[in-house]
C-alpha cells in the first residue's frame, strides 16, 4: 500500500529546487537523510546551516549529499560573488527549514534577519515550509504556540512534529517528523500547489469572515468566523495569478498581500459590496462564497436598548437577510463561470450539504464540520467535503492554507480542461 502510494508520487519533484535550511537540533541528523531522499527523487538541494547546526552535523557531510556548496555566512564574500543572499532565496521552488527550532520559528515569527537563514526566510518570496523539532514544553510554550500560529496566518506550511521519547528523556509533541513525512509533505506541496501564474487573467470574487448584525448601537449578533479560511483562499488564488477581490466582515487578520479588499460589516453590506464587484466584472470567473454570512439580521434600535425593571426582556424580531450565493449562483448574463459555496454543519455534514448546493445552485459545495469541538470556527484546519454535479471528493484535515492551496489548484485545473476541452 505504502509503495503503491510512493508510486503515484514518482516525478512530483524532478527538476524543483529545494532550499534546506537546517536548524541547531539533535535531530538536525535526520536532515542527512532527507536531502538523500529530495535528491533520489530528482530535486536539486542547496543547503544552509546555522552557527548552531554546526553542532550537530558538518557542513562537509551536508555538501557532499546535497553535491552543492553549504552556505553558512551573512557576509561571506565568497559567496556574495557566487550568488548573493537575495538571489538565493529567490532561486528555490520551495524554502525547507528541517529541523526549525523553537528559536529559528521565534525569529522567522518576528521578522528577524540576524544570520543568513533568517535573512533568506525574510527576503523570501517562495513558499516555506517548516519541520518543528524541540523539547516537548518548548513546543506548547505559549510563545512557541503564537509563533506558529502567526506563521501559519503568514501562510507558512507544517509538517508535525510528531509525538514521541525526546532526546532529554521526556515524552510527547516535538519530535522531528521521519524524513521520508518531510519529503512525503513537500511531495504534497508540489502536487496541489499551482503553477505560479496559472490564473493569470482570470478575476475572482472571495468573501470571508464572519458578519455583524447590529442590534442597537453598542450590540451585536455576530459568529465564530475568524476569516482564515477565506483569506487563505483569496491569497492562494492571488498567488495562482488570479486577479482577487476581498469582502470581508469585521475580523483581526491582515489583508492578503496583492488582493483588493473590501470591508463590510453587515450580510446587507456584503451583499451590496458583491453584486457591485459582479456588475464590474470582478467575480467574471469565479466566486467563492466562504465568509459565515448571518442568515437574519433584527431592525436595530436607534438608541442603547435598556432594562425596564419588569424582568422581560426586549424580543428580537429577526429578519432574513439576502442569501449572497444563491444571488451569484443564478442563472443570467453577469453570473461568475464557477461558482464555490461552503455549508457550515453541525450535523449530516455530507447529506446537509448535497441538499445545500442545489437549494442554493452553486457548481460546487465544501461541506466542512462546525460541530463543537471541530476547531473549524476560528481554528488552523479544516476538512472538507467537495460536492460537485458530477462526483465528491473527500479532502482530509490539513491547514486552512493548504486547503486553499489545493482549491486554488482544483479551480485551476477547471479552467485548464475547459479550455482544452473547448480546443
Ligand atoms: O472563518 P474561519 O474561522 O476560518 O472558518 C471558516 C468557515 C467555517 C467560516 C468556512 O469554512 C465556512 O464554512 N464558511 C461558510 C459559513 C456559512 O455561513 O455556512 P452556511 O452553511 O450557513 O451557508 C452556506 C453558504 O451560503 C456559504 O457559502 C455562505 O457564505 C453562503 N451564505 C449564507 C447566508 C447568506 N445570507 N448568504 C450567503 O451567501
Amino acid at each position: 500500500m505504502a509503495e503503491a502510494q510512493d508510486k503515484g508520487r514518482i516525478g512530483l519533484l524532478a527538476g524543483k529546487r529545494i532550499l534546506l535550511i537546517i536548524g541547531g537540533g539533535i535531530a538536525a541528523y535526520k536532515a542527512l537523510e532527507l536531502i538523500r531522499r529530495l535528491r533520489e527523487r530528482g530535486a536539486s538541494v542547496r543547503c544552509v546551516m546555522t552557527k548552531a547546526a554546526h553542532e550537530f552535523v558538518t557542513p562537509l557531510s551536508v555538501a557532499s549529499l546535497s553535491g552543492e556548496p553549504v552556505n553558512e555566512e551573512l557576509f561571506s564574500l565568497t559567496d556574495e560573488a557566487e550568488m548573493g543572499h537575495i538571489q538565493l532565496s529567490r532561486a528555490a521552488d520551495l524554502l525547507v527549514v528541517a529541523p526549525a527550532t523553537a528559536n529559528l520559528l521565534a525569529r522567522m515569527a518576528g521578522g528577524l534577519a540576524d544570520d543568513l537563514a533568517t535573512t533568506l526566510l525574510l527576503a523570501t518570496d517562495k513558499p516555506v515550509l517548516a519541520a518543528p523539532a524541540m523539547n516537548v514544553r518548548m513546543w506548547l510554550h505559549p510563545a512557541t504556540t503564537a509563533n506558529v500560529a502567526l506563521l501559519r496566518q503568514r501562510g507558512v506550511l507544517f509538517v508535525g512534529p510528531e509525538d514521541g521519547d525526546m532526546a532529554c528523556g521526556e515524552y510527547g509533541p516535538g519530535r522531528l517528523s521521519e524524513p521520508m513525512d518531510i519529503l512525503h509533505a513537500v511531495e504534497d506541496f508540489f502536487a496541489v500547489t499551482p503553477a505560479p501564474g496559472v490564473l493569470a487573467g482570470r478575476r475572482v470574487l472571495v468573501t470571508s469572515g464572519p458578519t455583524h448584525e447590529p442590534i442597537d448601537p453598542v450590540r451585536y449578533l455576530a459568529n465564530r468566523s475568524s476569516g482564515k479560511q477565506g483569506h487563505a483562499i483569496a491569497a492562494a488564488l492571488q498567488a495562482a495569478g488570479a486577479e482577487v477581490t476581498l469582502v470581508t466582515g469585521p475580523v483581526t487578520l491582515p489583508d492578503p498581500v496583492g488582493v483588493t479588499v473590501l470591508r463590510v460589516e453587515t450580510a446587507q453590506q456584503m451583499a451590496d459590496a458583491c453584486r457591485r464587484v459582479a456588475a464590474e466584472g470582478g467575480a467574471r470567473d469565479a466566486a467563492i462564497c466562504a465568509a459565515a454570512v448571518a442568515d437574519w439580521h433584527v431592525v436595530p434600535a436607534d438608541e442603547k436598548l435598556k432594562k425596564d425593571g419588569s424582568g422581560t426582556p426586549p424580543a428580537l424580531r429577526l429578519q432574513e437577510n439576502p442569501d449572497i450565493l444563491s444571488g451569484l449562483s443564478a442563472p443570467g448574463p453577469g453570473r461568475p463561470a464557477l461558482v464555490v459555496g461552503f455549508a457550515a454543519e453541525t450535523e449530516k455534514v455530507a447529506e446537509h450539504g448535497r441538499a445545500k448546493r442545489l437549494r442554493k445552485g452553486c457548481d460546487w459545495l465544501l461541506a466542512n464540520d462546525v460541530s463543537t469541538g471541530s476547531g473549524t470556527f476560528g481554528g488552523e484546519e479544516n476538512a472538507v467535503l467537495l460536492i460537485a454535479a458530477d462526483g465528491e471528493e473527500a479532502w482530509p484535515r490539513m491547514s486552512k492554507v493548504a486547503l486553499a492551496t489545493r482549491l486554488a489548484r482544483r479551480i485551476a485545473d477547471h479552467f485548464t480542461g475547459e479550455a482544452s476541452a473547448a480546443e
